[in-house]
């Protein structure tokens, strides 16, 4: 089976690909009849340019940018890389609570400049994290792992979760009663048409003074003018790996001292992304052989 993948990604399963061609979507220009399965990273498909289309591996767990109704009207498996980065991602939104809670970066940039004078820097005192109230959007596969972690730093943990389900994690509350309840919260749900935008300007306003937002869903989950707005005002602090037009990134943000900012990390360790590649290229291989997928996505 001819494929054709926008990046070579990591890890030795990629090498498994007999026949790959490794370009950018926006170099397509004619039609390929010759491509049979597709790699993308949660990119847009040209469908119109690959008539002979059988698979869409995509490479993530989250694929709000493909058009998985107009696949399914042309009998195409789409599929996807869940769980395997779970504790990758997971691990990132837990460093951006810490770091935007104790102003890591703040403290490093502060160093680096030279600033750290005869005295400690006294206007920085945080408020502790051991003991404060974790709120947590969405508690499926990550949002669980970070619940997990959330015990060994004796947190208090409130989630929200779709379904009313009784959990030893913590407690299921409703969103604006977690917002305005949690010293620090964290976003897991996926971008669906149900939650873009979910987090606006009046849940923003319902958060407490100094709360930490961490965000390494998707960027659309959040009214990101608005989310600027509080982060300018200084009333909220904010650790963010995801945005609106990645990689683009608010101009104002970027001299804020109480926000830290990554370009989407989430699943960025060596292990998650081999993983990833492992999942995509077995689900490729099973298409190809006329076995059903490993890890359909809902069509
Ligand atoms: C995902 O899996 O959707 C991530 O955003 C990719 O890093």
């Amino acid at each position: 089976m001819k494929v054709l993948s926008t990046r070579a990604y990591p890890g030795p399963a990629f090498a498994e690909l007999e026949d790959v061609e490794v370009r950018a979507l926006a170099e397509l220009e004619t039609p390929r009849p010759d491509v049979e399965g597709l790699v993308v990273a949660n990119e847009p498909v040209p469908l119109g340019l690959l008539p002979a289309l059988r698979i869409v591996a995509n490479y993530g767990v989250g694929y709000d940018r493909i058009d998985v109704a107009a696949c399914a009207q042309r009998a195409l498996v789409v599929t996807n890389t869940p769980g395997v980065l779970d504790d990758a991602t997971a691990d990132l939104a837990f460093a951006l609570l810490l770091a935007t809670r104790r102003h890591v970066v703040q403290g490093d940039r502060f160093v680096r400049a030279g600033r750290w004078g005869s005295s400690w820097a006294d206007g920085w005192l945080a408020e502790k994290v051991a003991g404060s109230t974790l709120g947590i959007v969405g508690l499926g596969r990550i949002g669980s792992a970070v619940a997990r972690r959330a015990r060994g730093f004796d947190l208090r943990v409130l989630y929200t979760r779709r379904r009313r389900v009784e959990t030893e994690l913590g407690e299921q509350r409703e969103l604006d009663d977690l917002l305005a309840e949690a010293d620090l919260v964290t976003l897991h749900v996926p971008l669906t048409p149900e939650t873009r935008g979910l987090i606006d300007a009046r849940r923003l306003a319902l958060l407490r003074d100094g709360a930490c937002l961490v965000n390494t869903a998707r960027g659309e989950i959040v009214d990101e003018e608005a989310l600027v707005r509080e982060l300018v005002s200084g009333r909220i602090r904010a650790g963010l790996d995801v945005f609106v037009d990645e990689p683009s990134v608010p101009g104002e943000l970027l001299g804020l001292e109480n926000v830290v900012l990554t370009p989407h990390l989430g699943s960025a360790t060596r292990q998650a992304r081999e993983a990833m590649t492992r999942l995509v290229v077995d689900n490729l291989l099973a298409v190809e052989r006329g076995d059903p997928p490993l890890t359909p996505v809902a069509g």
